[in-house]
């Protein structure tokens, strides 16, 4: 603390007072879940601390609750090592595997130790991190990484109000370590999804990505807002003499400011542990955070000193995985969706039930042989689980509830979309649309071809693409570079600003680099990857449409399949069309450098601000220059990215109200690095 001879001691005193009396409460509320004063009176002090600390900044200290929230880190997110090691845990998956467990545990310990007591935790499906408090005082936060080695996320945990800044705890030791989840309760994880689907953002597929995610944000405003919270049940390293059980261990946790798990019980026998995963396989819905299971540990720290550890996890505890959580419903429609490369597949269109955290409508039966296999028919009732815990999945049809009305799935003959003969390839479990002209495969040619990961056309999405289409403005991509303003003007809500923006969006593909091109070609089995390791070899489309399959053979990753696919690609006369119509249109067919350099940004605006690691002001804003983006003073709506060092200034502030996208020097770096 900088102390400046002129501040009076009562001051000092008031603001470490308020300090003292912030942070208990905030222990009160957070990590007890029991406030003893109400939310204004709260503020209140807080807007008292506050004051102070404006009026005498000299005042402020690291552990301040107005201190939170800080700038991010300067480097990014350090490794650094672990003081213990973070164990992983063995999981029993039925009750079998926890008898064995206890059978072990019973044989490491030997003849005439008796009935082992354990203790029973929830199992918070969150991502772990290890806390490190000097002299009370929080100086690290890490991720678990490989357990020995994680990344310093400091930054963000301080904002979590469930780790306390300072230990509670009078006499705290000198140094700890402690290890805990940090999870994200449900309403936030549904209110977050609802707001990214708002902005356009892919949600996350569950709260522990959730939680990972938010911790893994550079700037410490944007975890501050997602309500994170923790729990703690380790003791990884302590100067001091650590509590003989567990069971005393989440107490002493729980004496230095800790939040535990609430639901904790020590037992007696693994039968009373069983009976624990029994009770909260039905409770766990009751809860508002998703737990996947029930951590069982020995009780005595001396047993577990016996038991010892493998290299992966301890032999005193295991984890009780719950089956995936799994719901009924009924199939209310079975429709069949066309593919870019003409594919039909199956879909179960289901009455929406809440599984895992969010509401499922649709499960994708695949292929004509898993449609037959499962037997799934209009009108069954259906038992859905998410598989890997995200994607939905019909696990049986309930015969037993059918009325016999029901008829059997077929894959239909003709495609849905343009009545062609709808095909199965011999030796393959895909049926596909014979009709390269499909206006459905087509749709989805043009919409892939536009995408983001390949042409990037801003502004080309489904809507749009629909209607040229069916105006028959363009029939191919090869007739997008040759669309004019008028036909744009004919569109549905395009005026002056929409036309100029897409025509302008198509000016800058026209000179994407090759590998986007060659990806948004839609060619079968030839991905992003795929499309630049072929384009290191291959410099140009020219001489694509003369590679035989053996030369392709030798490009790292080409197996037969893709360098089959990729000779007949380009040995068909309706895509040779596309790339006449391509070449005649001016788009880069060639893999120069220079070209590349200049569209990667994109025309994007760039605001800087705060002290860069790697490069002067100067450097970065010829660096976004050179890759095609423009760098402005001050930052507006119009603003794309804002690029943050560190100890940035209000432009940072500003951007955030204006919901602009922030990004780091390392995502900056990513953006370039291609
Ligand atoms: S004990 C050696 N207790 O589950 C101690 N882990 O699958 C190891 N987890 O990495 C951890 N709740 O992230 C423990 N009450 C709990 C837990 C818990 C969640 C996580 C933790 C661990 C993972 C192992």
């Amino acid at each position: 603390m900088v102390k400046s001879e002129n501040i009076p001691v009562e001051i000092e005193r008031e603001a470490r007072n308020l300090r003292k009396e912030l942070n208990y409460h905030i222990y009160r509320y957070y990590s007890l879940d029991d406030p003893v004063i109400s939310d204004s009176e709260y503020d209140q002090l807080f807007r008292k601390l506050k004051e102070i600390e404006e009026t005498c900044p000299g005042l402020i200290t690291p552990d301040s609750p107005t201190q939170r929230v800080g700038p991010p880190p300067a480097e990014g997110f350090r490794h650094v090592r672990h003081r213990g090691v973070m164990l992983s845990l063995d999981n029993a998956f039925n009750e079998n595997e926890l008898r064995a467990f206890a059978h072990r545990v019973a044989r490491g310990l030997g003849e005439g130790a008796g009935e082992v007591e354990y203790v029973c935790e929830l199992k918070m499906d969150g991502t772990a991190v290890a806390l490190t408090y000097e002299n009370g005082y929080l100086t690290r936060g890490a991720t678990r990484g490989d357990g020995e080695v994680g990344e310093d996320i400091t930054s963000s945990l301080r904002t979590v109000n469930a780790i306390p800044l300072q230990l509670i705890a009078d006499e705290a030791p000198e140094l700890i370590e402690v290890a805990g989840e940090v999870y994200l309760p449900d309403e936030s994880f549904s209110s977050l999804n609802k707001l990214r689907l708002e902005k356009g953002e892919d949600p996350f597929a569950n709260p522990r990505n959730a939680a990972a995610g938010s911790l893994r944000q550079l700037d410490p405003a944007v975890t501050a807002g997602r309500n994170l919270s923790m729990v703690t049940f380790a003791m990884a390293y302590s100067t001091d003499p650590v509590p003989e059980t567990q069971w005393e261990l989440l107490s002493y946790l729980g004496d230095l400011g800790f939040r535990t798990g609430r639901n904790s019980r020590k037992v007696s026998s693994i039968d009373e542990a069983f009976e624990f995963c029994m009770e909260w396989a039905v409770r766990r819905d009751g809860l508002d955070y998703e737990i996947d299971g029930v951590v069982i540990k020995v009780n005595s720290r001396r047993q577990q000193e016996i038991l010892g550890a493998t290299s992966k996890s301890p032999r005193w505890a295991i984890a009780w995985k719950f089956p995936p959580e799994e719901k009924t419903t009924t199939v209310v429609d079975i429709q069949v969706g066309v593919g870019r490369t003409g594919t039909l597949t199956p879909v179960a269109v289901l009455e929406p039930v809440r599984i895992a955290g969010s509401t499922v409508s649709h499960a994708t039966l695949h292929n004509e042989d898993e449609a037959k296999r499962k037997d799934v028919r209009v009108g069954d009732t259906v038992l859905v689980h998410k598989a890997g815990d995200v994607i939905p999945e019909i696990v049986k049809v309930i015969k037993g509830k059918r009325k016999g009305n029901e008829n059997p799935f077929e894959m239909p003959k003709y495609c849905p979309a343009c009545g062609s003969l709808a095909e199965r390839v011999e030796g393959e479990a895909a049926t596909r649309c014979t009709n390269i002209a499909c206006p459905a495969q087509t749709f989805e040619r043009i919409l892939h071809f536009a995408g983001r990961g390949a042409m990037d056309i801003e502004g080309m999405g489904d809507v749009t693409v629909s209607e040229l289409l069916s105006r028959g403005f363009i029939s191919d991509v090869g007739d997008i570079f040759s669309l004019e303003p008028q036909q744009l003007y004919e569109l549905p809500g395009f005026k002056d600003k929409s036309v100029e923006n897409l025509m302008g969006a198509i000016e800058l593909a026209r000179k994407r680099p090759l590998w986007r091109l060659l990806h948004g070609l839609g060619v079968r089995h030839v991905g992003s990857h795929m499309a630049k390791a072929i384009t290191s070899r291959y410099h140009s489309i020219d001489d694509l449409l003369r590679a035989n399959g053996e030369e392709l053979l030798e490009i790292d990753g080409v197996g037969p399949r893709i360098a089959e696919s990729v000779v007949f690609f380009f040995s068909r006369q309706e895509n040779k069309l596309v790339i006449d119509k391509l070449r005649s249109a001016g788009v880069n067919l060639t893999d120069e450098s220079i070209e590349q350099d200049a569209d990667l940004l994109n025309g994007r605006s760039f605001v800087l601000t705060g002290t860069l690691e790697g490069f002067s002001r100067e450097e970065a804003t010829g660096l976004i220059e050179k890759f095609g983006g423009r760098v402005t003073s001050s930052v507006s709506g119009k603003t794309d990215y804002v690029l943050a060092g560190a100890g940035p200034g209000s432009k940072l502030e500003k951007a955030r109200s204006l919901g602009v996208k922030i990004i780091s020097e390392g995502e900056f770096r990513e953006m370039i690095e291609r």
